[in-house]
């Protein structure tokens, strides 16, 4: 290849591009990856020829950059030269206004729900041990949510939280009763992604110890808090359940809010919709933080804030909170 005469035949090409795309043609053409001068830069064998090659290089390169901005100086003066002027009264661009993901004002308006029942937010750590996961809410050794198939493991005693139940024994853990706390943050488990399930969700957690505490005032509270989330002429109701860490447990359910207890596609025709567990808090566990179960007394309760975003909104699949679309997300 004759370098010399490459580089005069690119520099006229670089003068004679009358426009942008016809330079861009020319750059192609001469320092394209399939241009004969970037092929004879992969077979350089000696030093010399490479240095006078890429000298070359970057001569057009310089050439074609300098060329450009005259090709594009010219086209808006030949826009400015023809009368188009720029209208300043034309329509802008609106910037996209951002806005807070549902689950977020979800897990807000709990928190504000709480906070004006005189409850404190407690923000709880993501990773737990083993110990204020499992051990210390009595879920006995070999119950099956303490598999590593069900549960993400840090180390042997680490793991991920599975639920925000945590949060209670390091609340308790923290100081004596009177306690009257709700926790809400992420929640993780092994658990294939479906329409209800992804491994990483939400939950909100309300904890009371307090002296006398007892049934009655769960309800009382459950009620207060699905009818600030779902409308005033809500109804609650509770079904027997098991947790480790709560004796008696139960299930509530709220009435539909949709079809206000008759039956519809929503409350799959039973008038009423799950919400979560709750229980009294099972004196073993007291005994694990220290307190004296004798003195005291509590309840809790945890339920999912993609369902309860899921079922306000008549969403049906919950991967549609994690896949961002904001087609989606933008209508909240
Ligand atoms: C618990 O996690 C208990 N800690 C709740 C509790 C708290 C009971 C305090 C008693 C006292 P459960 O495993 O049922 O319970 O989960 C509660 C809610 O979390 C479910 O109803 C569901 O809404 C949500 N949830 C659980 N797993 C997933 C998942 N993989 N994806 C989305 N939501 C989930």
């Amino acid at each position: 290849m004759d370098a010399q005469a490459l580089e005069r035949e690119a520099l006229s090409a670089i003068e004679g591009a009358a426009s942008p795309v016809e330079l861009d043609e020319a750059r192609i053409r001469f320092l394209g990856r399939k241009s004969e001068l970037k092929q004879a830069l992969r077979e350089v064998r000696d030093r010399e020829t490479g240095m006078a090659l890429n000298a070359v290089r970057e001569r057009l390169e310089a050439a074609f950059e300098a060329r450009e901005r005259t090709l594009r100086t010219a086209e808006l003066e030949a826009v400015f030269a023809g009368g188009e002027a720029l209208d300043v009264t034309l329509p802008g661009e609106r910037p996209r206004r951002g806005r807070l993901h549902l689950i977020t004002q979800i897990r807000r308006e709990i928190e504000d729900i709480f906070l004006g029942l005189g409850y404190e937010v407690y923000d709880g750590d993501e990773v737990a041990t083993v110990f204020e996961n499992f051990d210390a809410l009595t879920t006995e050794p070999g119950h099956p949510s303490r598999l590593p198939s069900d549960t993400f493991y840090l180390d042997e005693g680490t793991v991920l939280r599975t639920h925000t139940s945590p949060d209670q024994i390091r609340v308790m853990q923290s100081r004596q009763p009177p306690i009257y706390m709700v926790s809400l943050g992420r929640c993780y488990r092994r658990d294939t992604p479906d329409a209800t399930h992804s491994p990483t969700f939400h939950q909100v957690e309300c904890l009371a110890v307090d002296r006398h505490i007892t049934l009655a005032d769960l309800k009382g509270t459950v009620l207060h808090f699905s009818r600030a989330l779902f409308g005033p002429d809500r109804d609650v109701r509770m079904r027997t359940s098991y947790f480790p860490f709560t004796e008696p447990s139960v299930e509530f359910d709220v009435s539909c809010f949709l079809c206000g207890g008759e039956g519809c596609g929503v409350c799959k025709h039973s008038g009423w919709i799950e919400m979560g567990g709750a229980g009294v808090v099972d004196p073993d566990v007291f005994v694990n933080v220290g307190y004296d179960p004798e003195a005291v007394s509590g309840f809790a309760f945890g339920l999912g804030l993609e369902r309860i975003a899921m079922l306000r909104h008549g969403l049906p699949d919950l991967r549609l909170f994690w896949e961002n679309d904001l087609r989606v997300l933008g209508q909240f």
